[in-house]
């Protein structure tokens, strides 16, 4: 592959920097994740070891990603490269790019799956499906909408068509533009669904159940919660960060934007638990549902409250702008590297590589219709392919693939070249430093042995 390097578009402002890795980081960890594991593990306590965690490992390690986008300004196994041999490091480093880019794909072949039954249920918010159903009823539906694998797959192919068309269209004329609607559009709906949620939910016993900080509620297990949320809901390790980074525009503050970029990802992850648990706790919903609770458990409260047509339908369509953000961003290394390395254009690449996602999605969609070829054990438990692919690339890719961006960043890349583009206070660049030296690589280890079940605490 010796083709020349591509000169890729830049984003016009860092504000629009800002605003698209926002969009890439802001999606379900935030809406359902986030409120609920706030609230197990000890409410205002777990938030302080959580803004540890994103301040000294997530914020870093999205530098060093950013770092090489910005030093290699190509998708990212190439910038990896570029970087590698500038510092005098093997160009086998180009791993932690391609690493990534194939976390990403593999992530995107799930996330559009989530995304569509989003759509499908912001439809059926809107048009009145929700009314004065049951539990068992909504059991019923979702499993109806996943049976037939045609109608899923109409759902995420939808939306697999526009993020290809978004995408298509190139940086400016098409990421640009779609967040720069999208974004806004995500923060009002987030703040209309607080309003309803103060006026018609339960908000004292929301802000209770996400805030007391209880410091007995706060195991060691607790804090590696925090540890791997944290790098989750940044999207890190998935090629996004280091792929918008190559987009920065000159003379743009890596540090300034990647704190905008972690403090805004928490400021919706907190509005969303304000949104959503004061309905729960005013229905008497069990809050600890997991992913069902948007989906199954949620959508009860909607049909039974007043206007819940209009807010149900309003909800769901907040998560799917958050999941359409993301999927942009998780399609676009993939396509910047068809672009760059095969010579396609914008529109065949982006057609190319969500053809290839579409067909890797059917292995969620029919493993969620049920087909048995999907299906299989594993010791005593019963998994599917879906499973398989969730577990993969939740609690063994992202970890392994952060884990080499650190070393890589920390001790493989020449420390002035690393300064230099992180262009900061000597004193910032150390703190940097030190994380991804020390402290990300040993915290992302033990993340890595609890989530991968090889250590329990
Ligand atoms: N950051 C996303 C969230 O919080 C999840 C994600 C991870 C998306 C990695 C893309 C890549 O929901
Ligand atoms: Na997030």
């Amino acid at each position: 592959m010796s083709r020349e390097n591509v000169t890729h578009a830049r984003w016009s402002s860092r504000f629009t920097y800002v605003l698209a890795a926002t969009g890439a980081a802001v999606g379900l960890g935030n809406i359902w994740k986030f409120p609920y594991i706030m609230g197990e593990n000890g409410g205002g306590a777990f938030v302080l070891v959580y803004l540890f965690c994103i301040f000294f490992i997530g914020i870093p390690v999205m530098m060093s990603e950013v770092v090489i986008g910005k030093f290699g300004r190509q998708a990212p196994a190439k910038s990896a490269k570029l970087l590698a041999e500038a510092s005098g490091s093997s160009p086998r480093w180009a791993v932690v790019g391609w690493f990534g880019v194939l976390t990403g794909f593999l992530i995107l072949s799930f996330y559009i799956v989530i995304a569509g039954w989003a759509l499908a249920y912001t439809f059926y918010g809107f048009t009145g499906v929700f009314d004065g159903r049951s539990a068992s009823d909504f059991n019923t539906l979702f499993s109806d909408l996943n049976a037939s694998a045609p109608q899923a797959m109409g759902w995420s192919f939808a939306l697999l068509a526009i993020t290809i068309l978004v995408v298509g269209k190139g940086v400016r004329h098409g990421l640009e533009r779609a967040v720069n609607w999208m974004m806004p559009a995500l923060f009002v709906l987030l703040v209309v669904m607080v309003l309803y949620a103060a006026n018609r939910g339960d908000f004292g016993a929301a802000v209770s159940f996400m805030f007391n900080a209880d410091f007995s509620a706060l195991s060691w297990s607790g804090v590696l919660v925090a540890l791997g949320h944290s790098f989750f809901t940044l999207s890190l390790a998935s090629g996004i960060m280091t792929m918008y980074g190559a987009y920065l525009p000159d003379n743009t503050s890596l540090v300034k934007t990647s704190v905008w970029i972690a403090v805004m990802d928490t400021v919706v992850a907190m509005l969303a638990g304000l949104a959503i648990y004061p309905i729960v706790f005013a229905n008497g919903l069990e809050p600890g549902a997991g992913p069902g609770l948007i989906f199954l458990t949620l959508p009860i409260a909607f049909g039974t409250m007043p206007l819940g047509q209009l807010f149900g339908g309003l909800f769901f369509l907040m998560l799917v702008v958050a999941a359409f953000t993301s999927a942009l961003a998780l399609i676009e290394s993939s396509v910047a590297w068809l672009v760059e390395r095969r010579g396609f254009t914008r529109m065949g690449a982006a057609m190319t590589a969500g053809t290839g996602i579409g067909l890797l999605s059917l292995l969620t969609i029919f493993s969620q219709s049920g087909a048995s070829w999907t299906q299989f054990q594993w010791g005593e438990s019963s998994f599917h392919l879906f499973d398989a692919i969730d577990y993969l690339t939740s609690n063994l890719m992202l970890p392994i693939g952060g884990f080499i961006t650190a070393l890589f960043t920390g001790y493989f890349v020449d420390k002035a070249i690393a300064h230099r583009m992180i262009d900061t206070h000597p004193v910032i660049f150390r703190i940097w430093r030190v994380s991804v030296r020390y402290v990300a690589p040993v915290a992302i280890t033990l993340v890595f042995l609890q989530l991968s079940g090889l250590m329990t605490l």
